[in-house]
């Protein structure tokens, strides 16, 4: 309707605002120092802070409140879109306080949440994400999609990484190809919104156990969505390495290469983990990867990519396939 319109138009505004308000308080509130200490001791380039509108709030309760909140209609856009906090008692307070601010822009280049990271390591949950609004949705958006579609409508490649800190290092390093899923698995929306913009994602997650656990959930998400002609690729870096910190130590030439040189093709990186468990070596082994890997190599959309994930499946599950294949035989004859 046009009310819905409207509204919707005026939580934008707002959210454009705010998030200039808060690249404001990084140039000139008081106690700005230490924010810019922080980004300065993370390498980051006040050129690429400006380009990315990394911003901050102050360590206060009623900042945004103040600013913005100048009438009742206004408090309450600004408490339906999360930036600030009523408790039971009534009591309204900023949602993001003294933390470093990342606006996140939907794919039309609208802000539509935060993401916002404590300046020690101590204090709190290290990143803090705009909850779910009526104009953000998580398992839509990813962080740095329209900056990266901003330099190329459609890419050779492009990243799929964990956090805002490795987006923003990333193109410090001139890798403008980075997106990150806003502390959320990587959703087949997720998978979709790339699809239009590149044929070739690689998921780049740390090669450390949660990374591998991140990356299944990644890649078992991605199969429904996934379409033929479209490689997905996962890349694994060093124990204790994310983008950020490994573009910071081999430079963007290499992490380039190794981005084409040792990304795991989806193919591989399945199986790979479903063959550490399920040992193969005995019948009962190749039962259970074939109970494991049917069901997903199912979900999946593309139809060669099914069947090539199917045939890679029968190349371990011989035997048993063969097996199978009578019984359906013996079960149709005697329909
Ligand atoms: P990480 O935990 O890998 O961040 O989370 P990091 O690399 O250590 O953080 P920096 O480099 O010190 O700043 C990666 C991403 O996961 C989400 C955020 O999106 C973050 O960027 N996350 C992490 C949260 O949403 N909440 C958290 O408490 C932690
Ligand atoms: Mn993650
Ligand atoms: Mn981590
Ligand atoms: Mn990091
Ligand atoms: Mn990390």
């Amino acid at each position: 309707s046009q009310a819905k319109k409207q509204q919707l138009e005026d939580d934008h505004t707002l959210m454009e605002q705010v998030a200039r308000y808060f690249q404001h308080q990084l140039r000139s509130h008081p106690n700005s120092q230490k924010a810019i200490s922080y980004l300065k001791g993370r390498g980051l380039s006040g050129d690429v802070v400006k380009q990315w509108e990394v911003g901050y709030a102050p360590s206060e309760w009623d900042g945004v409140l103040s600013t913005f909140g100048t009438t009742n209609d206004r408090i309450r856009q600004l408490i339906d879109l999360k930036l600030v906090n009523q408790n039971d008692s009534g009591k309204q307070y900023d949602f993001f306080r003294d933390r470093i601010m990342f606006p996140i822009r939907d794919r039309r280049g609208r802000v539509v949440g935060f993401g916002g990271r404590v300046l020690e390591n101590d204090s709190g949950p290290k990143y803090l994400n705009s909850p779910e609004t009526r104009i953000f949705h998580k398992g839509q958006e990813l962080y740095g999609y329209y900056q990266v579609r901003q330099n190329n409508r459609h890419l050779d490649k492009i990243m799929v990484v964990e956090g805002y800190m490795d987006v923003v290092a990333l193109s410090q390093f001139d890798i403008n190809i980075a997106t990150a899923a806003l502390g959320t698995a990587t959703t087949p929306d997720h998978l979709n919104l790339l699809m239009r913009s590149t044929n070739h994602i690689v998921c780049c997650y740390d090669g450390d156990n949660a990374g591998r656990q991140a990356a299944w959930r990644a890649l078992e998400n991605a199969l429904p969505a996934l379409k033929d002609g479209v490689k997905l690729t996962f890349m694994f870096l060093p124990d204790g390495e994310d983008p950020d910190t490994m573009v910071r130590k081999v430079g963007a030439d290499s992490l380039l290469s190794m981005l084409n040189d040792d990304a795991l093709p989806l193919s591989r990186f399945f199986f790979e983990t479903l063959l550490k468990e399920h040992e193969v070596g005995t019948p009962e082994g190749k039962l259970a990867l074939k109970a494991a890997a049917q069901p997903l190599i199912d979900t999946v959309l593309g139809d060669n990519q099914r069947a090539m994930l199917a045939e890679e499946l029968a190349k371990h599950t011989g035997e048993y396939d063969r097996f199978r294949l009578q019984q359906d035989i013996a079960q149709a004859n005697q329909k």
